[in-house]
């Protein structure tokens, strides 16, 4: 089956699916990466893997419906079975989600429904589980709905808070697990689709 993907950041999620991918792990292949952060990590990881790259964000498409009609033709052009947002930092516009209801999935730095929603990206979500004295977190894997980091929770895997952790350290701790628990879930959610 064919993905895309999406990513802002480091970029370390989506190399850890194409490098399972390469291992032949996961049978799939990865067509686009979509970012908003022409400069980010995942850039460098995709030209690295010969990973055709779009540039879409606020700055290149200013006007709401180029840039709508930017992601959709993205999406056309390749084709994809599945979209997979891994630390894409914004929200998807509301055409992509109707474009491909149940195949965008999201991974999450915490236990969802726990400190998810408006607000809880990147570091706010570790810092947050620390305040609130948690003694476990871990990533969610989840289909992309409307409201944000509600949609269905296909995979979860938890791992302990410790007394001395700073939201560094808690996350790297989620972060090991985000690696070895997406590409898992992105199998088994294709295997029950058909795919
Ligand atoms: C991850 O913690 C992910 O859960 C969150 O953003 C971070 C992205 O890290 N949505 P990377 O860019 O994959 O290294």
């Amino acid at each position: 089956f064919k993905i895309g993907v999406m990513a802002s950041g480091g970029g370390s999620n989506f190399k850890a699916i194409i490098d399972r991918i390469g291992e032949g792990d996961l049978e799939a292949q990865c067509k686009f990466l979509i970012t908003n952060n022409a400069g980010c990590g995942a850039v460098h990881h995709a030209e690295e893997f010969g990973i055709p790259v779009h540039h879409i964000s606020g700055k290149t498409h200013p006007d709401q419906a180029a840039y709508e009609a930017a992601m959709l033709e993205v999406l056309d052009k390749y084709d994809v079975d599945l979209l997979i947002l891994a630390g894409y930092m914004k929200a998807l516009p509301l055409c992509m989600l109707k474009r491909m209801p149940d195949r965008i999935l999201n991974i999450h730095p915490s236990l969802l429904p726990k400190f998810g929603g408006k607000g809880f990206f990147g570091h706010h979500v570790h810092e947050a589980v620390l305040a609130a004295h948690e003694t476990e977190s871990g990533p969610t894997v989840h289909l992309v709905s409307e409201e944000i980091d509600r949609g269905r929770i296909l995979a979860q895997t938890k791992v302990p808070v410790m007394k001395d952790d700073t939201a560094d350290t808690l996350a790297a701790r989620v972060l090991v697990q985000e690696h070895a628990l997406y590409w898992k879930t992105i199998k088994e959610y294709a295997a029950s689709l058909g795919l």
